[in-house]
């Protein structure tokens, strides 16, 4: 038995996020500048490689995998990936992170392949407004998805809304109402300072999660729940329904202290943090090793000893990180 993976403050990683590009087809303004640059196609980690780093983490007593970009159904071929990774024997979890408009032609194969739940970013119901936050997006390609996902028998579906003032704050109650119609869950995030973005204002546009939960409460009763996914949502459950309501809130409620999770970019970095710099190269650890996973695992393992603390967010403050959210894997 491995010994697993552990950090300076004794927390144990089980929970891997693996970026399988940083591209998109959508433009959120949270998320991205208006025109970006992306990787070329030959830095990238390539899906064979991708598939190794799942092998090696599960082996290190990772349970959950979570394929993240970008969007990671505009990858070609991505759909070989899940299929390796739903192999492997000791996986609880494997999921997926979209915005959902190539569910409509991926679902069915998504769900033989074995992933066990999908989150799907969702920040409004208006067709207008969705065009105005994502900048190019069509809400229909993405409601599409989401039906995709549920015919294909797909229940645990959880919505992501990233909660802007001014720009979808006053729909968060129709938000929930749409989840409990789906019998899924939503989690409502406040937005995180990654990368410099020139037309919108972060600090602006916070909304906290306690006004959400406030908000909210004059409509429905949230009762407190200890349920984990192993995410970092703190979730109530609508009262007598299925639907649960999750808050993650990096900058009111921080949750470093249960951090469980790293994340790999699609060039191979393992990140250590989402809100610092501290990374290893993977990519290289795995080309100067072709078939040596012992020697990738030793690198993941080193790595356990630089994860920091916990991110340094200050929304007043120039973000201290330059990567936008779709180098990051979210
Ligand atoms: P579950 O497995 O459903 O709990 O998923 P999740 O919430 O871990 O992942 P998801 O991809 O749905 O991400 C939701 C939001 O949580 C995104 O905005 C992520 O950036 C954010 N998030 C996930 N992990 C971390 C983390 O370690 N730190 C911070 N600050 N945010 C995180
Ligand atoms: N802050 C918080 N969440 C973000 N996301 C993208 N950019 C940000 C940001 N700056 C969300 C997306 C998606 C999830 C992976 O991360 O909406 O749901
Ligand atoms: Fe694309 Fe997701 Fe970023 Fe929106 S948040 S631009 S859907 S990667």
């Amino acid at each position: 038995q491995e010994p697993g993976l552990i950090d300076r403050f004794g927390r144990r990683i089980t929970y891997v996020r693996l970026s399988v590009t940083d591209r998109c087809d959508l433009r959120c303004v949270y998320c991205m500048s208006e025109k970006m640059t992306f990787l070329p196609r030959s830095q990238l980690l390539t899906l064979e490689e991708t598939a190794r780093l799942g092998r090696c983490f599960s082996e290190l007593g990772v349970t959950k995998l979570r394929i993240t970009g970008g969007e990671p159904l505009v990858r070609p071929n991505v759909i070989w990936l899940f299929e390796q990774l739903g192999q492997l024997g000791t996986l609880r979890d494997l999921t997926l992170t979209t915005n959902a408009t190539q569910l409509g032609r991926y679902a069915q194969a998504l769900k033989d392949a074995g992933v066990t739940r999908i989150n799907i970013s969702l920040d409004t119901l208006d067709p207008e407004r969705f065009r105005k936050i994502t900048r190019v997006g069509e809400i229909e390609k993405t409601l599409g998805g989401l039906d995709a996902a549920l015919r294909v028998g797909f229940r645990k579906i959880k919505l992501n809304t990233v909660v802007l003032k001014n720009r979808n704050h006053d729909e968060v109650g129709d938000l929930v109402r749409f989840a409990i119609d789906r019998g899924i869950d939503i989690s409502f995030i406040e937005e995180m300072p990654l990368g410099v973005i020139g037309d919108h204002d972060r600090a602006e546009a916070y909304y906290s999660s306690d006004a959400i939960r406030q908000d909210l409460e004059a409509h429905f009763q949230l009762l407190p729940t200890i349920e984990v996914t192993g995410g970092p949502s703190k979730y109530y459950r609508v009262a007598g329904e299925e639907t649960r309501v999750g808050f993650i809130s990096p900058h009111s409620h921080n949750f470093c202290g249960d951090c469980n999770r790293v994340r790999v970019t699609a060039e191979g970095r393992l990140l250590l943090c989402l809100g610092q710099e501290h990374s290893v190269d993977l990519r290289r650890a795995l080309r100067g090793n072709p078939t040596e996973d012992e020697r990738v695992k030793k690198a993941i393992i080193a790595a356990m000893d630089i994860k920091p603390r916990g991110h340094d967010f200050d929304l007043q403050a120039k973000p201290i990180i330059f990567r936008h959210m779709n180098m990051t894997g979210g």
